[in-house]
């Protein structure tokens, strides 16, 4: 078993795959990505990835002409070459490469890049205990909705959560929380489950989607509505949800207690439903 790289049409193993230093992805961060978790030898919502890594690309006047068949059969093959049966995916779609120049070039190729790669798996005693967060103000573009490789304002946020002791930074704007730096935020208030709506101001997670659709079918109500500060601060639960983390509970945010501070009951149930919809 080992990591594996796809690079512009070619398989290989990670620690030979190189790009040029004039790429615009390393110069510009002119690019898309998607990062796809891979479980038993499956890749969990493949078409709702390559669906949003089309989207992503559309949005930036990318030209990406792979088909879904194309990418499923890429992705198939690098998951039966590393010989994992779990693993993350991670897709770079970038501009090119061409000399530095902020307008487009002329007739660069893409480069396309896929990794597999062993799963990192976070410590299973932060289920038990639920995580720490923190806010930080959201000082991002309008256009969060595209999966874009510019994650500056996301980075730094992450960062300023982990020398804080946190998980996760809540990117807050106007006295709304949006989402996390890598997540999506999700809270519990009189039994009925509030997430902020799509739109630009969040990337349309496809763990959301698929955490709401659980909800939905367990008879939790849910409420695609804007979230205020104060419902966040007020929520019987916090959690978050994204590809890598699935559902993680959040129990403090800024130091306040989340509820009685601990994991709730919805919580829960929806996990244990997550785990029997991946196996
Ligand atoms: N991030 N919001 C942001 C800003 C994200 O970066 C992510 C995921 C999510 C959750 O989306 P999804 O459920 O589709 O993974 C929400 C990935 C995992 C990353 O950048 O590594």
């Amino acid at each position: 078993m080992s990591d594996i790289a796809y690079l512009n049409s070619e398989f290989m193993k990670l620690s030979e795959a190189f790009v040029s230093v004039e790429d615009r992805g390393f110069q510009f961060g002119d690019g898309v990505y998607e990062v796809i978790r891979v479980y038993d030898k499956t890749p969990h919502l493949l078409r709702e990835h390559v669906d949003r890594l089309k989207l992503s690309a559309a949005s930036i006047q990318l030209d990406e002409r792979l088909s879904y068949e194309e990418w499923e059969r890429i992705v198939r093959e690098g998951i039966d070459r590393s010989g994992y049966a779990d693993a993350k995916i991670y897709i770079q779609l970038t501009r090119g490469v061409s000399p530095r120049d902020h307008r487009f070039p002329v007739s660069a190729p893409l480069t396309r890049v896929m990794t597999v790669r062993e799963i990192d798996l976070e410590d299973p005693q932060l289920r038990e205990s639920g995580v720490p967060t923190i806010t930080v103000d959201d000082i991002r573009w309008n256009r969060c909705d595209i999966k874009s490789l510019n994650l500056l304002p996301n980075i730094l946020s992450k960062q300023h959560a982990t020398q804080a002791g946190a998980f996760e930074a809540l990117f807050v704007r106007d006295g709304f929380v949006f989402e996390g730096s890598s997540s999506t935020i999700m809270v519990v208030r009189h039994g009925v489950l509030h997430t902020p709506p799509e739109g630009p101001r969040i990337l349309s997670g496809i763990t959301r989607d698929w955490v709401l659709n659980l909800a939905r079918a367990n008879e939790i109500t849910v409420a695609e509505e804007p979230v205020s500060l104060e419902m966040l601060l007020g929520a019987q639960e916090v959690f978050l949800t994204g590809t890598t983390i699935e559902i993680m509970p959040v129990v403090t945010v800024d130091e306040h207690r989340i509820g009685d501070g601990k994991p709730g009951e919805i919580y829960h149930r929806l996990y244990q439903k997550f785990l029997a919809s991946i196996s």
